[in-house]
């Protein structure tokens, strides 16, 4: 029998993550890292009010375009910008942008404010109004799903038409909105289209890969 020395026997996705990110930390941009650490602090005082993702998730994503030389990112749900701030973070490394929608209007502006903060501005296209009825002319390597739970299926559905082969889908809040979630994860656990999981990463991932 093998006997796997403890780094192996530990080896998990979160685990891996965090130890990549607290490496790759030494090197972030400082402004980045101001950035996402206020947003971080805001939220722990005020109760989340902008329903921004854990910072496990954000480092679950960032590391996920880096492993897999991600160049295109498509995500639904800006809000105030903290994901996006991770997504294009990994970009600015695979030279690659995000683009991201966004339909409330003082949100959209915020994250504008926070973008240029970080320094990210030149890896991001903010694209404002209500997906999926918003017009997109790219191909994308990775969806990111994270606005109205209830309307998951709907993005996914729409945005499909928009993804590169083995592309890779990405939705939020799939534990701590199982009810809302509900289609959605039928639809992706029944295509055929479709190879999906659960990651138990912050608020639970479904991830899909485009077969
Ligand atoms: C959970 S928050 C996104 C948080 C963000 N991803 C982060 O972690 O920093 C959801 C956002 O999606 C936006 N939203 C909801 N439905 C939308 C739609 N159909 N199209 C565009 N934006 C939408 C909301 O206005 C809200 O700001």
């Amino acid at each position: 029998m093998v006997k796997l020395m403890p780094y192996y026997r530990n080896r998990n996705p979160v685990t891996n993550t965090l130890k990549t990110v607290t490496e790759r930390n030494r090197t972030m941009n400082k402004k980045t890292q101001a950035v996402l650490k206020s947003l971080e602090e805001e939220a722990k005082e005020k109760g989340n009010p902008y329903w921004i993702i854990s910072r496990e998730t954000g480092e679950f994503l960032n590391k996920l375009i880096l492993e897999k030389n991600i160049k295109r990112v498509l995500e639904v749900g800006t809000s105030v910008g903290y994901s996006g701030i991770w997504l294009a973070e990994a970009l600015t490394h695979t030279d690659g942008k995000l683009y991201t929608i966004e339909s409330h209007n003082e949100r959209f502006k915020m994250a504008n404010k926070n973008f240029k903060e970080a320094d990210l501005q030149d890896y991001i296209i903010q694209l404002k109004g209500h997906a999926p009825d918003v017009e997109i002319h790219d191909m994308f390597d990775l969806l990111f799903l994270d606005a109205t739970k209830i309307e998951h299926l709907s993005y996914l559905i729409a945005f499909l038409f928009h993804m590169k082969k083995n592309g890779i889908i990405v939705a939020d809040n799939a534990l701590s909105h199982e009810r809302e979630m509900k289609k959605y994860k039928d639809y992706i656990f029944n295509s055929d289209q479709l190879e999906s999981k659960l990651i138990e990463t912050g608020t639970g991932l479904y991830y899909s890969k485009i077969i």
